[in-house]
């Protein structure tokens, strides 16, 4: 998932899971894989999204080495989560064929269990991979991280390492063994399922009455610049961003958080790249600070996508304002739910839930770039 930002108090603070149960519901559980196996206790990784939940922790055996582990986690239904659906053996399995058609570093996942009655909701788990991320939280734009502190050649490697895991992803074609990730149904233009299921999406955070002009706005700016020639369709990432990404030496470890996974465009995941980037960036601007404004700009990344791919991406700024869309539909829910849980009050001004919304009305007239 896509973190928030700031400001901090939108981030959701719902978690009110007992880790002490869930331990000892979760060592129940791999006991039946694992044969009298312990599970130490739970560890939140500092940079959890808030999203799904993931807790780490450690398997010990009798005869065997103590094993580091990651179970990922639907996020409990009641506590009212940032999309609709959260298909855990759709990740499991996107995470299953990354590894096995591509070299890019993916955990190696385990076991997943589909079912409610172990933990309460459905779960997977995966090895642990130790790196480090670049923090959303505060973004790593505002400095004081070791990826804004790094020199700049380093994170130059870290820009050009990060575009290469898309060029690696984007040879897995649309059909085949990505082809389950295609909506059943779909009109045969995969930009266009894509869109599709974002206004679908849309619809859904919107179905209690309370709707954005600037997003309705977004999806008709969309439906007029919709590009020419269409370029064809790959699998995508989908949360294509530095921050779901483990590194080490500026280099990607593990590749992290499959849930927005799908086929379409490879401009949709290279957009979101640029995009979030961008997000971040366009934060530290307004509060007067210089941030990282050399590194993950669309040239950039269009010449290293060239250079790693061979495959000139078209119409960058088409699919960044569609990331900026698709950015400001989850902000637009985070806000709803941080209201919800009192942490936030709804602005006069719906479109003001969306933190960039200024930006992203820029973009829309033109005015952006
Ligand atoms: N396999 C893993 N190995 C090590 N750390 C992990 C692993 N999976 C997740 N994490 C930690 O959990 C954090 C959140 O994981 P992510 O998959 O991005 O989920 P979210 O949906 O919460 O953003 C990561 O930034 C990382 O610190
Ligand atoms: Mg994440």
């Amino acid at each position: 998932m896509t973190m928030g930002s700031e400001p901090v108090s939108e981030r959701p603070q719902t978690s009110t899971r007992d880790y002490d149960q869930l331990r000892d519901r979760l060592e129940a559980w791999v006991g039946g894989r694992v044969p009298g196996a312990t599970v130490s206790e739970l560890v939140v990784p500092e940079s959890n999204g808030m999203s799904s939940e993931t807790v780490l922790f450690d398997l010990s055996a009798p005869g065997s080495d103590t094993r580091r582990l990651v179970a990922r986690i639907a996020p409990d239904p009641a506590a009212d989560p940032v999309f609709p659906v959260y298909d855990m053996a759709r990740q499991f399995e996107t995470m299953r064929m990354v590894a096995r058609h591509t070299r890019v570093p993916v955990p190696e996942v385990l076991w997943l269990e589909e079912g409610d009655e172990a933990i309460g909701v459905p779960f997977f788990v995966m090895e642990r991979v130790d790196g480090v991320v670049p923090p959303d939280v505060l973004p790593y734009t505002f400095g004081d991280n070791w990826f804004f502190d790094a020199a700049p050649e380093d994170q130059h490697r870290l820009e050009r390492e990060a575009v290469r895991v898309l060029a690696a992803l984007h040879e897995i074609p649309a059909e085949g063994p990505a082809a389950f990730l295609a909506p059943s149904g779909g009109s045969g233009d995969p930009l266009r399922d894509h869109v599709d299921g974002q206004r679908r999406y849309y619809e859904w955070v919107a179905r209690d009455g309370v709707r954005s002009p600037l997003i309705e706005r977004g999806f008709d700016w969309i439906d007029e610049h919709w590009p020419a020639g269409s370029g064809g369709a790959t699998f995508n990432w989908g949360d294509a961003r530095i921050g779901n990404m483990l590194f080490r030496d500026f280099t990607p470890v593990a590749v992290l958080d499959w849930e927005m996974a799908s086929v379409g465009p490879r401009e949709i995941d290279l957009g979101w790249m640029v995009y979030l980037h961008r997000f971040f960036q366009d934060l530290v601007e307004d509060l007067g600070m210089p941030g990282m404004p050399h590194v993950f700009t669309r040239e950039t990344v269009t010449r290293l996508y060239e250079e790693a791919s061979g495959h000139s991406p078209q119409d960058l700024e088409f699919f960044c304002t569609y990331a900026a869309l698709r950015h400001g539909i989850v902000m637009f829910r985070i806000t709803r739910r941080a209201i919800r849980f009192g942490e936030a009050v709804m602005p006069v001004d719906p479109d003001e839930a969306i933190l960039h919304h200024a930006h992203l009305r820029r973009m829309l007239d033109g005015r952006y770039w």
